[in-house]
Order: structure tokens, then C-alpha cells, then sequence
């Protein structure tokens, strides 16, 4: 979604604002514009198209000064075109302004400022903020700061914004709702950005804004460099400085063709990350902060309620199954767009999880807040820290996979999956569910899972190999039965996205109730058909696509023979828990859209029409 990058401070503006924007490309937009002040006033550009496209475009121009703003956009009010780009100006160019989010009441507010004799260039709800402020201000002859007060106390929906004007070209202002901003604090600058990507190389020195809060960062010539945070209230708030993990090498692609193929082959690592502290294995236990610190409310939930979006949903429902298994507490999985909206029945004695990568995702932070307001507990499975979602749980853990910056989820999922089986074997442990020996058992194996990850990644090569044959297939099904199911629904949620090829994920026995009658002897069906559990039954659904000349590419266990015998191609994956396969065939699943992505020519990292972190609902 919408990416912010505000400067102020005794260094160049532009250059640092155009590489805090290609950090925050990976998010996805449409559109790209910059503005700076130098002594003849503010100069503002704009364009179609990629961050490189607005450099081409700005070349030769004067970008000198120490203040500016840039963003790149993704459009949700008009279309993606140079006009609706931000920055937008007031009505005289006074004010520039950056928006991520949505102005619900923007058409009514356009219509009073018309009244009033304004008019508008584009068709956003962006223009319209940044005219009520400015109308505001030279209505009542008040400060910009003021006037960003007044005019957010009107505004209904979700902003980040960041703000100049010509008339103090030492000030930026940024505010916050529903949507993140953060301030990296440097020596005599501050930044501004969505996330915390643009600011690593300049400082570790972080503030997360917090819900309605207004940030007016100063750097005069002669002055020591102030920073004011006030509420929409306008009481002054103390904001407490962080010290920011990430390091630059994490955002480089280190010598991969892309990030999302880094991002795969960091899983091993990230496995290990998601559980090193957390896992006793001398002791047998297993210890999250987050739950310990709140066993009461756990335990004594009647059910658990997990709600997500996309990729995160998908580990949602395989921690259903574990939960279930494990703990033996009822765990309904729901989409966080629904839940919201659906009149859900909320108890006090309802634990709900959330679940989100990007901790920011619009539909599941406002699922949280729902929930939290009718009496439920809230618990946060999150990867950015500082976000949005952690800060509005009450307890959580963090997945420590790393910034994923593919738009495409990959490492969060196994991450994601890798905490949610702590979650259930701490539940389990502390209700007596399960037994000594069978919690030793799949710790011992969770340990194992990043070397098979590491030994599965070597199949890279014969992975790419047979994606060249699918790469013209218009459509496939996943098929998988139990924990494989939900990896079904993701490994056609991964092709997908990346390649644009029709991809239908399902239960394998429900084929016979619909999806059947898609085969014919062009439909690649991908069926994790590991030897657990349900093994003659994923055989017999094999047999019936087989019967109706169906291609199989089968994910199976190492040392398999009925199923690779009845397969076009298979991948061998070692063997495993079948409550941890889905953290170990993923990753076949994930190379595989990836080369059939990457031959086909599609853009991995950025599809089209995608974004990293939905901050709109
Ligand atoms: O940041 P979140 O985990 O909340 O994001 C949820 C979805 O938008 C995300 O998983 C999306 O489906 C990915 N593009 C999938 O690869």
C-alpha cells in the first residue's frame, strides 16, 4: 500500500527521500511523487509508474533542500494516473501533502470546501484533506499545526499523513490514524516513513507514532532540533524511543535474483529463530511469554477464535487443526473482513487470536479492536514489531522471521506456523492433554525441520525444471487432506499471486463434489499426498483425477512408491510429523510458483494489483 517518506534536517532531501522509497517499493503502488523546498518555494513532481520512472522524470531539475516529502501510491480513490499521485497541493500551493489510508467523509467534506469556492485538480480523498487544512488555516489565521488538529478532528476513516508548507520550510508535520508512521530520530534530522525500511541507514533510534497522535518535527539552521507530540486532543505526549533491530543487509536481495527467493531460502534460519528461547528441551517445555503471562485467560477460554487475512488466515487454520489436536479447545478460524462486519458473537471468555505478518493489515486490526471491545482476550501473532496489531493486543508473540519485503508470503508462514504448534504445546502441556513422551516426540522433530528444509531447498533446481512445462497453464488445483489442506489453499494462493495463473486450492475429497468436473488432460493438480494419517484416501482421490487424465505433481514423502508411481512429477520431501508437514512442503509449493512465476516473466517481488501490507479495509 501507500508509502511516506518525510525529511527534515541538515542533510540533501531528495536523495534520501528517493532511496526511502525505493526501500518501501516492496509494499506496492502505482504511482510515485516528491516534493522539496528550496529558496524560490516547493517543487513538486509526480508520475505514473515505478520510483525509477520519477527519478527519470525529476533529472536535471533543481531537488536541492533540506525538507520534502515522497510517496509512492497506491490508488484506491481514482485512477492510477499522474494527476491523482500525491503530493497534492492546497488550493494556492502553499501546503504539500502525503496520505496512506482512506477519508470516508471525504465527499461531504468536498463538497462544504466547494462551497467555499475551492476546487479540485484530481479525485482523491487526499486533496481534500490537505484543502480543508489549508481553508481552515487561512480561514481562522491560525498555524499549520493548529489547523492539522482541526481539520483531523473532522475527518472520519484511516491516515497517515505527512505535511509541508512554503511558509515554514523547517517543519514536517506527520499524524496518525488507523495507519502506521514511524520517526527515525537522527543527528539534527528526524524521517518520517510507513514502516521503519527507509530509516535503517540513517538511525536506530525509533518512534512508532501512536493512534491520533500529531508529530511536528523541527530543524532550524541555528537550533537544536525539536520534536512536539501532541494528541488529537492536543495534550502533549512524551513518545518513548526505541531502538530499532533491523540492519541494512536484511533489505538488501544479497545476491538472489529476487526477494522472494532469499526470502525461501532464509526459512531454515527463521525456523530456528522462531523457536530458539522458547524451546526447553532438557526440561520438556515450551515457554511463550505471551501466553504464560496470561494462562488464566487461555485456559479458561470455552473456545478460540483465530482471525487473519490471506497467507496468515491459511497458518490460522493449520493452528486450528493443532490446537484441536493438541489442546483439545474449539478453534473456529475466520476471516478478519468478516468477522468485523458479520455481528459475531464475542465472549468474555473468548480467547481470539490475530494473526498478521505486516501487523498493519486494516480488516484484522479492526477484528482486534472489536473484540477487545466487547471483553474478549486478544492475542497478537506479528512479525514487524511495533506495529499496529501488537500494540493493540493484549498479550503476543512476535514470529522474528525477519523484514519479508516479497509481496508474496513465504518465511512469515512457516514462521507463523512454527509459533502457532508452540502455542497449542504449551496449551496442551498445561491442560494435560498430551502426554510426555508425544510432546518430547514433536519437539525432537520441530528441531529437525530446519535441516529438512535445508535438504528440500536442493531440489531448487529440478523444481525449476518442471515449472518450464507448466509455465502456459491456465489453470491448477491444489489438493491435500487434513494439515494438508490449508497448504493446498496456500500453495494456489502462491502461484496465483505471482504467476496470474487460475489456481483453486481444496479439501482433496471435495473435488468429487464440484472441481472434478475442471479435469481434463490439460489441468496440472498439485496434491500434497505425504504418508500420514489419510494416505489411501489421498490415493483413491489421485486414482479419480487420474482416471479423468489429470497431470499429478505430487509432494510426497521420501521412500514413497504408490504415489510417485501414479504421478507426472513428484518432489520428495524427508519425512515428518503430519502436524508438521505444512511448515516443510511449503517450501516445494513456494519454488514452485516461483519459477513458473519467474518464466513466465511476471514481476516476483511486486505482482500487479498487489500490496505488502493492506492498510485499507
Ligand atoms: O500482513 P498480513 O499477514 O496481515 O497480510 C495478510 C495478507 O494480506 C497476506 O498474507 C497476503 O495474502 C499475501 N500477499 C500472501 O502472500
Amino acid at each position: 500500500m501507500c508509502g511516506i517518506v518525510a525529511y527534515v534536517g541538515n542533510r540533501e532531501a531528495y536523495p534520501i527521500l528517493m532511496k526511502g522509497l525505493h526501500r518501501l517499493e516492496y509494499r506496492g503502488y502505482d504511482s510515485a511523487g516528491v516534493c522539496v523546498y528550496n529558496n524560490d518555494g516547493l517543487h513538486l513532481y509526480k508520475t505514473l509508474g515505478k520510483v525509477a520512472d520519477l527519478e527519470r522524470f525529476v533529472e536535471g531539475k533543481d531537488m536541492s533542500g533540506h525538507i520534502g516529502i515522497a510517496h509512492t501510491r497506491w490508488a484506491t480513490h481514482g485512477l492510477p494516473n499522474e494527476i491523482n499521485a500525491h503530493p497534492h497541493y492546497s488550493q494556492y500551493a502553499d501546503i504539500a501533502l502525503i496520505h496512506n489510508g482512506i477519508i470516508e467523509n471525504y465527499a461531504t467534506l468536498k463538497e462544504e470546501l466547494q462551497k467555499h469556492g475551492r476546487s479540485f485538480t484530481s479525485e482523491t480523498d487526499t486533496e481534500v484533506l490537505v484543502q480543508l487544512i489549508d481553508f481552515i488555516r487561512m480561514d481562522n489565521g491560525i498555524s499549520l499545526e493548529e489547523a492539522v488538529h482541526q481539520a483531523l478532528s473532522q475527518v472520519v476513516g484511516a491516515y497517515a499523513i505527512a505535511i509541508m508548507s512554503k511558509d515554514d520550510p523547517y517543519t514536517v508535520i506527520g499524524a496518525r490514524k488507523g495507519s502506521p508512521l514511524v520517526i527515525g530520530v537522527g543527528d539534527g534530522e528526524f524521517i518520517l516513513a510507513s514502516d521503519a525500511t527507509p530509516l535503517v541507514e540513517y538511525t536506530k533510534k525509533v518512534i512508532y507514532l501512536d493512534e491520533e497522535e500529531i508529530a511536528v518535527m523541527t530543524v532550524r539552521p541555528d537550533a537544536e532540533p525539536t520534536l512536539r507530540v501532541t494528541n488529537l486532543k492536543n495534550v502533549r505526549k512524551t513518545p518513548l524511543v526505541q531502538t530499532l533491530e533491523t540492519n541494512l543487509e536484511v533489505l538488501e536481495k544479497g545476491g538472489y535474483p529476487h526477494f522472494m527467493l532469499k526470502e525461501i531460502y532464509e526459512q531454515p534460519k527463521v525456523i530456528r529463530d522462531s523457536f530458539r528461547g522458547r524451546i526447553n528441551v532438557e526440561r520438556n517445555t515450551v515457554a511463550l511469554s505471551g501466553i504464560i503471562d496470561h494462562q488464566k485467560e487461555f485456559l479458561s477460554a470455552r473456545r478460540i477464535i483465530i482471525t487473519a487475512c490471506g497467507t496468515s488466515w491459511h497458518a490460522g487454520l493449520v493452528g486450528k487443526y493443532l490446537i484441536e489436536e493438541l489442546a483439545r479447545i474449539p478453534v473456529e478460524v475466520e476471516y478478519a473482513s468478516e468477522y468485523r462486519y458479520r455481528h459475531p458473537i464475542i465472549n468474555k471468555d473468548d480467547v481470539v487470536i490475530a494473526i498478521s505478518q505486516s501487523g498493519e493489515t486494516a480488516d484484522t486490526l479492526a477484528a482486534v479492536n472489536l473484540a477487545r471491545d466487547q471483553g474478549a482476550f486478544v492475542y497478537g501473532i506479528c512479525n514487524v514489531v511495533g506495529a499496529s496489531i501488537p500494540r493493540a493486543t493484549h498479550s503476543g508473540t512476535y514470529i522474528h522471521a525477519g523484514p519479508e519485503i516479497g509481496v508474496a508470503s513465504t518465511k512469515a508462514f512457516t514462521a507463523q506456523v512454527c509459533v502457532l504448534t508452540l502455542v497449542a504445546l504449551s496449551l496442551a502441556k498445561a491442560k494435560g492433554t498430551v502426554s510426555e513422551s508425544r510432546f518430547r516426540a514433536i519437539i525432537n522433530e520441530l528441531y529437525t525441520l530446519p535441516d529438512k528444509i535445508e535438504k528440500t531447498l536442493l531440489l531448487n533446481d529440478r523444481i525449476a525444471d518442471f515449472a518450464k512445462i507448466f509455465t502456459y497453464s491456465r489453470n491448477f488445483l491444489y489438493l491435500g487432506r487434513g494439515y494438508n489442506y490449508p497448504l493446498a489453499l496456500e500453495g494456489a494462493l502462491k502461484l496465483k499471486e505471482i504467476s496470474y495463473i487460475h489456481a483453486e486450492g481444496y479439501p482433496a475429497a471435495e473435488m468429487k463434489h464440484g472441481p472434478i468436473a475442471l479435469v481434463d488432460n490439460e489441468m496440472p493438480i498439485v496434491v500434497i499426498a505425504t504418508n500420514q494419517g489419510n494416505y489411501e484416501k489421498i490415493v483413491s482421490n489421485i486414482q479419480e483425477v487420474k482416471a479423468r487424465k489429470g497431470r499429478i505433481i505430487s509432494i510426497v514423502t521420501e521412500g514413497d512408491t504408490t504415489v510417485k508411481a501414479l504421478s507426472d512429477f513428484y518432489i520428495e520431501i524427508p519425512p515428518t510429523e503430519a502436524m508438521l508437514v505444512p511448515i516443510l512442503a511449503c517450501v516445494p509449493l513456494q519454488l514452485l510458483a516461483y519459477h513458473i512465476a519467474v518464466q513466465r516473466g511476471c514481476n516476483v517481488d511486486q505482482p500487479r494489483n498487489l500490496a505488502k501490507s493492506v492498510t485499507v479495509e
